[in-house]
């Protein structure tokens, strides 16, 4: 990401930051004092790219997506067109259909029948243990039965984890916390079912 985007994005969330200065999560010191490199990307994450078929299996009922730490929607704007609903939550979102949230305090948005899809790439390494925890009973709360989640993590500077021993042991924990059905688990990453 160029120095412009950084100093522009920061000047327009400045007033969310003040908020979330406050509640000393790692985020702060992410946003405040670091810039992550995955932030700037516009094309999707390859793990999305390639596993579509398998989010979304041709010929299904058009998913509900949730976009957990969306940014700036790179996503979401690759899979809306397979899908009826596409939101997404972050302290800072920069992308229409996305709506301002602390993760770990704040609650997630929730639709009637349940989110069928939910993305969380690149964002749980910075919460906490609580604020983890906390995100994962809300993900259990609004998914639908039948939900699929995609996690993915990596060794970020300033994080929780910051070493890959550390993202494989971050990982091991909230696959456990989830509590899913295994799809797929591979180094940093997973993918996982809602029991009925
Ligand atoms: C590495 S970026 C990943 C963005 C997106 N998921 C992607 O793959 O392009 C991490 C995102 O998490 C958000 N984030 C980090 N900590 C957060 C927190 N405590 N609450 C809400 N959002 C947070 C950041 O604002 C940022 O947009």
């Amino acid at each position: 990401m160029c120095w412009i985007e950084k100093k522009t994005i920061n000047k327009i969330l400045s007033s969310r930051w003040e908020e979330t200065k406050e509640r000393k999560t790692m985020s702060r010191k992410y946003l405040n004092d670091r810039w992550c490199v995955r932030c700037g990307k516009t094309s999707p994450c390859p793990y999305i790219k390639k596993n579509v078929d398998l989010l979304i299996p041709k010929g299904s009922e058009k998913p509900s997506i949730l976009d957990i730490g969306c940014g700036n929607g790179r996503n979401m704007n690759f899979l809306k067109e397979f899908a009826r609903e596409c939101k997404g939550v972050d302290m800072s979102p920069s992308c229409p259909n996305s709506v301002s949230t602390i993760l770990g305090h704040d609650l997630l948005p929730a639709t009637r029948r349940g989110w069928n899809l939910i993305l969380a790439n690149y964002v749980f390494m910075f919460l906490n243990a609580k604020e983890r925890k906390q995100l994962v009973s809300e993900i259990k709360r609004v998914a639908s039965p039948n939900a699929i989640i995609v996690v993915e993590l990596y060794a970020a500077k300033d994080s929780e984890a910051t070493t890959e021993e550390e993202i494989s042991k971050m990982q091991e924990q909230l696959f456990k916390q989830i509590g899913w059905t295994k799809i797929k688990y591979s180094k940093a990453r997973f993918i996982a079912r809602k029991p009925q």
